[in-house]
């Protein structure tokens, strides 16, 4: 339905498409094709790590794990005592999704089997998603010694580019967590505190204009993630473009713009890889279910697309010079490895007297990252560059945010402050 670059492309990405060299078109493929053996392996990968719990675990001598409860004395330990409920829809959560209900394991051996339940639901999900575009999400047949090969060191396997890191499955679980916070009921709280101060930006400068007149204004909306922002702010009759260069989060958000097709399709359990800081087991098993609405409905006067790319190469140049009015740049500017030359970028990309709209943390990805440059300025060193490039602040907040978080843990055990930063800003007065 909606322009996605895995499947057609824009003029902008036709003319750094056509400066590709075959070279840089084989490692994208690459990287492509180790995207999605990072999907297929999911379940397979999470398997073994529930295997290592499971090994763990047996190590504890009998008469220790003797003292956790069964489901009834937990029951009965819980109306005493309120900080350990797990009673009623938490346990009817764990049986249907512990394939088996085998009476004599306790509450941790059943906690376990149910997370077993929801890597099988989540790798179906992740599965739909790589057949979306065309591509086989047969996991790989499990041999003996085969997580090793699969998961080990490249340098130890034979073929290197069949190798998952562990940073390719963390990247498929965050995959899973940046649905709730952009496809989902559950992320309407941080939709509405992280998205929404932006929609009301853009409506206070154009929303006095006639819907089928908006469509003529760009907007412009590097690392997109899974492109809700992007779409709801296309939904309001601008045109809107997405830029993302991660291709976890392309196939994803083709997934979410394409092919879903009801309300509440699928559910996913996001939260069942971390045994950390969680109360109860259905915090941890929780479902989440996909999307909260069907993409469509973009006015007809408005273009939506996505494009495939580094935000940098695609839009320094100057066929992208002076050709948006609106950037919007959403927990993005400290992805920068150089902030100076993502400024420089905005600037070239804004045309005289477009806006920044900027909303999001400093928290520099790249930093401390021994083989990586990372220049991390604080806020007064990045607002004070843009002034010098010519950008004119106009107005600037700052609040507390949170980005994919589970409400449940948040709320109970830790409290994570995010301060994130709203500056609006005109760019290119020239
Ligand atoms: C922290 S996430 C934020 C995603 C989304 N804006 C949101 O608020 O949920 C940053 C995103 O920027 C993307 N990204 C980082 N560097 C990029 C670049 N140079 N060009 C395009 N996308 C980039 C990442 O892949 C990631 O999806």
């Amino acid at each position: 339905m909606f322009e996605h670059l895995l499947s057609t492309s824009t003029e902008s990405d036709d003319a750094a498409q056509n400066q590709m060299s075959a070279a840089e078109i084989a490692a994208d493929q690459r990287v492509f094709k180790k995207s999605i053996r990072a999907f297929n392996n999911y379940a397979t990968h999470a398997r073994a790590a529930l295997a290592k719990k499971r090994s763990d675990y047996a190590k504890v001598t009998s008469q220790l794990r003797e003292l956790i409860p069964s489901e009834v004395e937990l029951a009965s330990l819980s109306s005493s005592s309120p900080s350990t409920t797990v009673s009623g829809s938490g346990m009817a959560l764990i049986d249907s999704l512990a394939p088996t209900s085998d009476t004599t394991e306790n509450v941790f051996e059943r906690r376990l089997a149910a997370v077993e339940g929801a890597v099988t639901v989540n790798a179906t999900f992740l599965a739909a998603m790589v057949l979306a575009i065309g591509e086989d999400p047969t996991p790989p047949t499990p041999t003996l010694n085969s997580n090793k090969r699969l998961f080990g060191p490249p340098h130890l396997a034979k073929d290197k580019d069949a190798v998952v890191l562990d940073s390719d499955m963390d990247k498929v679980r965050s995959t899973l967590r940046q649905f709730v916070r952009d496809w989902s009921d559950a992320g309407k709280k941080e939709r509405h505190d992280t998205y929404h101060p932006i929609m009301e930006a853009i409506d206070k400068l154009y929303g006095n204009l006639p819907t089928e007149q908006r469509g003529k204004l760009k907007v412009l909306v590097p690392g997109a993630g899974l492109g809700r922002l992007a779409f709801d702010i296309a939904k309001e009759g601008y045109t809107t473009q997405g830029n993302e260069f991660s291709f976890y989060m392309l196939i994803a958000s083709n997934f979410a713009l394409n092919s879903i097709k009801r309300q509440n399709q699928y559910a996913i359990h996001p939260w069942i890889h971390s045994f950390s800081n969680s109360q109860t087991a259905s915090h941890q098993l929780r479902p989440v279910y996909i999307p909260d609405t069907v993409p469509g409905s973009i006015p007809s006067t408005a273009d939506f697309s996505m494009v495939a790319g580094d935000f940098i190469e695609i839009y320094g140049g100057s066929t992208e010079r002076d050709e948006w009015d609106i950037l919007v740049s959403c927990y993005f500017i400290d992805t920068a490895k150089n902030i100076f030359e993502y400024l420089r970028v905005i600037w070239n990309a804004l045309k005289p007297g477009g806006v920044w709209i900027n909303h999001g943390p400093l928290l520099y990805h790249f930093e401390g990252m021994r083989n990586e440059m990372s220049v991390e300025l604080n806020l007064d060193e990045v607002k004070a560059v843009a002034k010098k490039m010519g950008f004119v602040f106009e107005e600037e907040r700052m609040m507390p945010s949170t980005y994919t978080s589970n409400d449940d843990c948040n709320n109970n055990i830790i409290v994570t402050t995010l301060y994130s930063f709203l500056e609006i800003a005109f760019g290119n007065m020239r």
